[in-house]
């Protein structure tokens, strides 16, 4: 990067912004972020306003290292640090016992604060120059689905938002994995771009992950999330036929993992042709947006096999279905 390339003033310009306690998008590596000085409770406060958010569903603060991010933690457990430094910079948020400096707005005033060192090059350039801590949750509207572009956050969020970032597509396409801790033992709490699988084999033995809806253990981890406007069904591998006879299947639009779609849908967007979790991950809600904007009545898409990111990628499909059970 040229030290004036247009990237280079959009950070310099975001560091403006972030001082005066404004909100900026910020691209990450997993989805873009709606990001505030993690320190400042107005910046705060302005990022529950934009998103429509409860203020009982605490925000992940993002540091530049694992050495930063250790003045937004009491401390790190021997385990907390073994999967920081595997994992770090990149897709795992660790929830630990907050340093006393992070307003309680941060953590929905909980005794825990969730960290996490984002691995994308323009966040940590970001981090490095702001030379501080950033709050962001995906930048859309509570809910909703989450942006993986620049242009699906200025879609989401507008005018209220005086700077997104453009840092391109997402590289991961979904969430960070959340992982907490029971004393010393990780405990999963939202499943993510890092699989568990990743985890085990850091650690030596699997991980433990909770009834999936427990919002005790991960506030704002409830059942109805990430929905887009159209009702939305799964359905079993290769079964698209079996679904709502009541609809002519100009008015479905289908998104498969990997199965080959048949002509005639709304939209027909294929994740993965050679059945690949990452890359279907990473098109994931990028594809339910484009269904959304396709004027179908309702979406269908295919279960992912249980294993790796596939597990992260049925459990958002879950909740954004849930949101039209009635
Ligand atoms: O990939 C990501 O994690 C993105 C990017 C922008 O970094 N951020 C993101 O943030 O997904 P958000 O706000 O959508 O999800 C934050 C979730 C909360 O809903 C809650 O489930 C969990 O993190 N969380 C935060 N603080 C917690 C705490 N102290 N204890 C338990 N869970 C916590
Ligand atoms: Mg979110």
């Amino acid at each position: 990067m040229t030290p004036f390339s247009p990237i280079q003033e959009q950070i310099a310009r975001a560091v403006g912004l972030l001082r005066a306690g404004q909100v900026i998008g910020l691209p990450t590596e997993t989805v873009y972020g709606l990001a505030g000085d993690a320190a400042n409770p107005a910046a705060l406060a302005r990022i529950f306003s934009v998103k429509n958010r409860p203020t009982f569903d605490p925000l992940i603060v993002h540091a530049a290292s694992f050495d930063k991010a250790r003045s937004v933690v009491r401390g790190f457990s021997a385990v907390a640090r073994r999967l920081a430094e595997a994992f770090w910079p990149g897709p795992l948020t660790l929830v630990l016992p907050k340093a006393s400096w992070v307003p309680d707005l941060a953590t929905a005033g909980l005794e825990t604060v969730a960290v996490r060192v984002p691995s994308h090059p323009v966040a940590l350039e970001l981090l490095h120059s702001f030379d501080g801590f950033l709050a962001a949750p995906s930048a859309n509207k509570f809910g909703k689905l989450s942006p993986t572009t620049a242009d699906a956050v200025r879609e989401g969020l507008g005018e209220e938002v005086p700077l997104v970032i453009d840092g391109g597509s997402c590289e991961k396409g979904l969430e960070s994995t959340i992982i907490g801790f029971d004393r010393e033992k990780p405990v999963c709490l939202r499943l993510g771009a890092l699989s568990l699988e990743q985890i085990a084999q850091t650690l030596g033995h699997e991980i433990l992950v909770p009834g999936q809806f427990d919002p005790r253990l991960a506030p704002g981890n409830l059942p109805a999330h990430y929905a887009p406007h159209t009702r939305l069904e799964i359905f079993e591998p290769g079964k698209e036929g079996a679904l709502p006879d009541h609809l002519p299947r100009e008015q479905i639009a289908v998104v498969s993992f990997s199965s080959a779609i048949k002509p005639g849908f709304a939209r027909g967007i294929r994740l993965s042709e050679k059945a690949d979790l990452n890359e279907a991950a990473t098109g994931f809600f990028a594809a339910l947006r484009e269904c959304d904007r396709s004027g179908a009545k309702l979406i269908i898409v295919e279960k992912f096999p249980e294993i790796g990111l596939g597990r992260a990628l049925n459990d958002r499909l879950q909740k954004a279905a849930h949101s039209f059970v009635i």
